[in-house]
């Protein structure tokens, strides 16, 4: 016992003599980046700015590199994409554990909408406008990415579409700055948790820094030509948000903007996100895009293309290699100052230093961590549940849906009936060894749902692509046999993401055919949608008694569907982005300017800026969606008709649901600066509230409008709200406006 006594004692004597000014020297990560910084040499340092692919799988155009053993040991690579679970990524930690200053490997991944669990496809899951629910998606990713090795997803993509061709459209969170804005913070809190370096979060990264969305002609890589008001107002906002979020990372993109490219763009990089955001994370170029500013024409080789790069600000070249193979000769060559690399260098290890890995570089590396989260029952249920409010019901014919629970006979058609992997959608991780039995195909969520008091019959009817209807008969066939039909088409998984730009968004092949027939039957048909994009399905639109816009929902697909159908779950989701007419009105979008000759009409040429062979309308607009039940909107009440800038006018409106189920409405707040120093939209989304009603249950909905709401950047891109009058404007959609009146914002 006394022995005890004694030790302890001599423990604290001895803590008090030395642990006290090991304890005052703990620096901040900042600080210690520093201290590692200063015993790196230019090669090392050059190293950790570079990041490869693995050799796994590849997301880009591979450089073959047998040598990356090597490289790694040298310190000659500070982070690795696609390197997934934690064998592999052990593997190629323990070799960065053989490199003279150890510094850790930082390991990327595309983890955009899921990991093992595959939750809706970003663009889907922005229908919901349910920010908890979208946080949440994130937060699981990063848990099951992080229990997989993963420090770092290479999402959110934040880049505002207006163009459904745009293949890319499916990652983002749709058209509007507002909308998407709120999603981009939720997105990175998710993904990034509490603070850095917890054992279930990711560094997330907002990409692609910038525009990238407004590729001309919808086609993946193209140029952007844009004014600087449209980029502030409309395509920046959303980047902001991430950064307010506190965003780890950024990542530039492959296009130009007014013919500079992002990648070699100092006003982007270091003027608007280092400076006036003050952005203290880094930035990785977009695979090969620091090599790809060849191709554009503003630097003649690699050398310069490192030069242009580093000077604007990339702080990390993801798979080129000019900054490996230029920057020391750059440095020789005086045309490169070193504390330009030091800079990039002490960001990237400052987030390693965040993240713990240089307490412990095999942090996430923990196979029992990595079998608990990857086979975490919880996540499947809620996978399901934002799968279920992500589905957009566009037509509801004589209240079609939701089906009895008492159908005799289902007869359920088409080539995404008993697809399983068409429904995890683009961006799915490949896991090495995972076969896919965990995802519920849309005949298992049928089956599910209704056990063995429904018949369900099945015919393929025809394949996604192709001209051949050999199974129309078999389909119209069981078509005759059922009470019911229900119908699923749409594109393959793959149609829609990185490089899939199409210039025909109608449904593929035959599939519309498909339906035409199983309507002469005479039996009803709901049609379930599949697609990562808005696509242009008039015919069915129109004939079809049920639409669900099904998207591509992930693991849960076939449950979450089947909640809907049978009325488990009521639809709550409203577009995020307009769905076109034709592709002839494309770019179309609700926000737009009203011109001299508004588009009011389709009659009256020449008083109306319209087409003379199609709608001015699209056919979905932003913002719609329908309920199994319906909501009445009265009462509008504006706190003052005159605001002062310093002050607020409170609107409030009741919703009462008037239909028979109990159900959520997404009420939209629009507003509309009727005159100002330049042309403002005829509508802007300025806020909105997601509420759930019992049938027949009221509630009041507020809103607060400040001068931020009726902001906007002036020809000088100054930040102003100019005195006058504004248009308050509450809709169930943003050309369903149900309540309207006016105020003045005076001096
Ligand atoms: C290219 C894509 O544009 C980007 O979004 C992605 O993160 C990288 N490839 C890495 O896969």
């Amino acid at each position: 016992m006394k022995k005890t006594i004694f030790n302890i004692l001599f423990i604290i004597v001895l803590s008090a003599l030395f642990l006290q000014p090991v304890s005052a020297q703990l620096k901040t990560n900042a600080q210690k980046a520093d201290s590692v910084l200063n015993l790196m040499t230019l090669d090392e340092k050059i190293g950790q700015i570079n990041q490869y692919n693995d050799d796994w799988t590849a997301t880009g155009p591979v450089t073959l590199d047998p040598d990356k053993v090597t490289q790694v040991q040298k310190g000659e690579i500070g982070s690795l994409l696609n390197c997934v679970g934690t064998e592999r990524t052990r593997h190629w930690q323990l070799i960065a554990m053989q490199s003279r200053l150890k510094i850790p490997l930082l390991f990327g991944q595309d983890v955009v909408h899921g990991y093992k669990t595959t939750f809706p496809v970003p663009l889907a899951e922005s229908c919901s406008w349910d920010m908890e629910a979208i946080e949440l998606s994130a937060r699981i990713a990063a848990t099951e990415a992080s229990a997989g090795g993963i420090h770092w997803t290479f999402a959110p993509m934040v880049d505002i579409a207006r163009d459904p061709r745009w293949g890319r459209v499916m990652e983002g969170a749709g058209e509007d700055p507002y909308l998407a804005s709120k999603i981009a913070y939720a997105r990175v809190k998710g993904f990034q948790g509490e603070k850095p370096g917890e054992i279930n979060s990711v560094m997330a990264c907002a990409k692609h820094f910038a525009a990238y969305g407004a590729a001309i002609g919808g086609r993946d890589y193209n140029s952007v030509d844009m004014s600087d008001r449209l980029l502030w107002e409309t395509y920046l906002p959303p980047f902001k948000a991430a950064v307010d979020a506190g965003v780890a990372t950024f990542m530039n993109s492959f296009n130009d903007i007014n013919g500079v490219p992002s990648t070699g763009n100092k006003y982007l990089q270091r003027d608007i996100l280092k400076g006036k955001w003050g952005f203290r994370g880094f930035v990785v170029s977009d695979w090969g895009s620091v090599g790809e500013m060849i191709n554009h024409g503003n630097v003649k080789n690699e050398y310069e293309a490192a030069l242009c790069a580093i000077t604007a600000g990339c702080d990390m070249d993801m798979e080129s290699r000019c900054y490996k193979n230029n920057l020391a000769q750059l440095v020789k060559d005086v045309k490169v100052p070193v504390a330009l690399i030091d800079d990039a260098v002490k960001r990237i290890l400052r987030k390693k230093f965040e993240l713990g890995l240089f307490d412990d570089p095999f942090k996430y590396c923990n196979p029992k961590r990595e079998q608990k989260e990857l086979n975490n029952p919880e996540h499947p249920i809620i996978a399901r549940d934002i799968a279920r409010k992500s589905i957009v019901l566009l037509k509801n014919q004589d209240q079609l849906l939701p089906l009895s629970k008492n159908i005799k006979t289902i007869a359920f058609i088409g080539p995404l009936v008993k697809a399983v992997k068409q429904n995890k959608g683009f961006w799915d991780v490949e896991l090495p060894g995972l076969d896919s039995n965990f995802i519920v195909s849309q005949w298992e969520g049928l089956k599910n749902k209704v056990g063995n008091r429904t018949r369900l019959l099945y015919a393929k009817g025809c394949e996604i692509e192709g001209e051949n209807k050999d199974g129309f008969a078999d389909a119209v066939d069981i078509a005759k046999q059922a009470d019911i039909v229900i119908l699923s088409i749409g594109e393959r998984r793959d149609m829609t993401g990185e490089a899939k730009s199409r210039s025909d968004i109608g449904i593929p092949g035959v599939q519309e055919e498909l339906l035409k027939v199983l309507l002469t039957t005479g039996k009803s048909v709901v049609v379930l949608i599949n697609a990562g994009r808005p696509l242009v399905f008039n015919y069915t639109a129109d004939h079809a008694q049920a639409v669900l816009y099904t998207w591509w929902l992930g693991s849960e697909a076939g449950n979450a569907i089947a909640d809907v159908l049978f009325g488990d779950y009521n639809p709550s989701a409203k577009l995020s982005i307009t769905f076109p007419l034709s592709v002839g009105q494309i770019p179309i979008y609700y926000s737009h300017f009203n011109t001299g000759r508004p588009a009011v009409s389709d009659s009256n040429r020449f008083y109306n800026s319209s087409y003379t062979d199609i709608s001015i309308w699209p056919k979905f607009e932003f913002g719609y969606g329908l309920s199994y039940t319906t909501f009445r909107y009265s009462n509008l009440q504006l706190s003052k008709r005159k605001m002062k800038s310093d002050d607020r006018v409170e609107v409030s409106v009741t919703i009462t649901n008037t239909g028979h189920y109990d159900g959520e409405e997404i009420v939209q707040l629009y507003l509309r600066d009727l005159v100002g120093s330049i042309a403002r939209p005829v509508e802007e989304l300025k806020d909105f509230r997601k509420i759930k009603l019992k049938a027949g249950e009221s509630q009041q909905v507020k809103f607060l409008i400040d001068k931020e709401k009726l902001s906007f950047y002036n020809q000088q891109l100054q930040w102003v709200a100019e005195p006058g009058e504004f248009d308050v404007m509450i809709g169930a959609s943003s050309r369903d406006i149900r309540l309207k009146d006016r105020f003045e914002l005076v001096e």
